[in-house]
């Protein structure tokens, strides 16, 4: 890793560049950091006719980290399968970085408690991490149209379950350290119908004869999305393939009040650059209002230091920075209840940026 970290930041669109913008100023804060700014996505596709360019896919493998804010759009939505989307950029990258990993923690701020739609007590000791393998299944598997058919293959081969799954197992083991706790895996799949699931339970549960101090759970994932909102307090580590894991870690995230509060960290092999990024979109109904709530950008900044470049004391600072202010009532629009009042991206920016001293 170089000696000042170098940080390409990919706004994106929407929301993207109001919150990677905020998150740069956090950065700054807390050191030296070579920024690089680069386009992907829709904005790519204005300027280049493609969301993701080699030269920005090249910029990014030779970073020590990447930063993204969001793409995508209605000014590029379209059901063209010829005309080119933001979102291609995205799965590029995730592509062409080799980020295999996707790990979403779920931590809802004791101060929100009040901002989710579940009850308190069903929420209360929530602390769940999805693990949502990011380079396989639907999302790269053959598509196409034909006529007035269309398709689009899911699939997997034994490796990437098996990779993924280690890294679910060993995440487990990794939050339960210095607790008397037991780890819990919980592996979501469809083996009640998917070949890909089926395959998909057996080596999860092969590889789980290398953990035996990790209790494994196998749920349908139906039963999973239920079980989520109705005891989301007794999961640990859920591990599950790339569409399932998109689906039930936005409904994760409302545990924690508002999309707008959860971060990840995309990664692939050790040593190489990973992605951080919001889990949420690009808002493009609060697009250019300076309303957007910067914390989960924050929060992947914080992934950032802690995954990507080794410096987890600056994460832990951003952490309790942004759990202060939300101590302290602060709320942007989404956050606020009712009667509440709210403040804007900058301003809960500027509150976050006085905690970091
Ligand atoms: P979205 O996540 O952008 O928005 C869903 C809802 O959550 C909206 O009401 C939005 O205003 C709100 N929201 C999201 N982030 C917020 C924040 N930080 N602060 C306050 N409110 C926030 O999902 P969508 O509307 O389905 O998708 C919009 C576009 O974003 C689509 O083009 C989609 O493909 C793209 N998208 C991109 C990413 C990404 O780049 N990683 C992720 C998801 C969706
Ligand atoms: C996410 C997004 C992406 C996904 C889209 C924008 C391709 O929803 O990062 O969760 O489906 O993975
Ligand atoms: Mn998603």
């Amino acid at each position: 890793m170089s000696e000042v970290p170098r940080i390409v930041l990919l706004p994106g669109d929407g929301i993207g560049p109001e919150i990677v913008g905020a998150a740069r100023g956090v950065l700054e804060a807390l050191g030296d950091f070579e920024f690089s700014e680069e386009l992907m996505g829709g904005c790519s596709i204005d300027e280049h006719g493609t969301a993701l360019t080699e030269e920005v896919l090249d910029a990014c493998r030779g970073a020590d980290a990447v930063l993204l804010g969001a793409v995508g759009g209605p000014k590029w939505d379209t059901t063209d399968p010829e005309a080119p989307r933001p979102e291609q950029g995205l799965l590029g990258l995730r592509k062409g970085m080799g980020l295999y990993a996707n790990l979403r923690p779920v931590r809802p701020s004791p101060a929100l408690v009040g901002a989710s739609p579940l009850r308190e007590e069903r929420i209360a000791g929530t602390d769940l991490l999805v693990v949502r393998e990011l380079t396989g299944g639907i999302y790269f598997g053959d598509s196409g149209r034909d006529g007035d058919t269309a398709h689009d293959t899911c699939e997997y081969s034994a490796a990437e379950v098996e990779r993924i799954a280690r890294v679910g197992f060993e995440s487990a083991r990794r939050r339960a350290e210095g607790s008397e706790r037991k780890p819990r895996v919980a592996s979501v799949d469809k083996a009640n119908v998917l070949e890909t699931s089926r395959l998909w339970r057996e080596v999860v549960g092969h590889v789980a004869g290398d953990y035996p101090d990790v209790e494994l759970d196998h749920l349908l994932v139906d039963n999973a999305a239920m079980q989520l909102v109705s005891r989301p307090a007794d999961f640990d580590v859920i591990v599950t393939e790339n569409l399932f894991g998109d689906i039930l870690s936005d409904e994760s995230a409302m545990l924690t009040g508002s999309l707008g509060m959860l971060p990840s960290a995309s990664l692939g092999a050790e040593g190489e650059p990973g992605l951080f990024e919001p889990v949420h979109g690009s808002a493009p109904d609060i697009a250019g209002r300076g309303v957007a709530n910067p914390l989960a950008t924050f929060l992947s900044a914080a992934m950032m230091l802690r995954h990507g470049l080794d410096r987890p004391g600056d994460a832990a600072r951003i952490e309790a920075a942004v759990d202060a202010v939300l101590d302290r009532g602060l709320r942007t629009p989404d956050l606020a209840g009712e009667g509440e009042a709210a403040i804007g991206t900058e301003e809960m920016t500027v509150a976050v940026l006085a905690e970091l001293g």
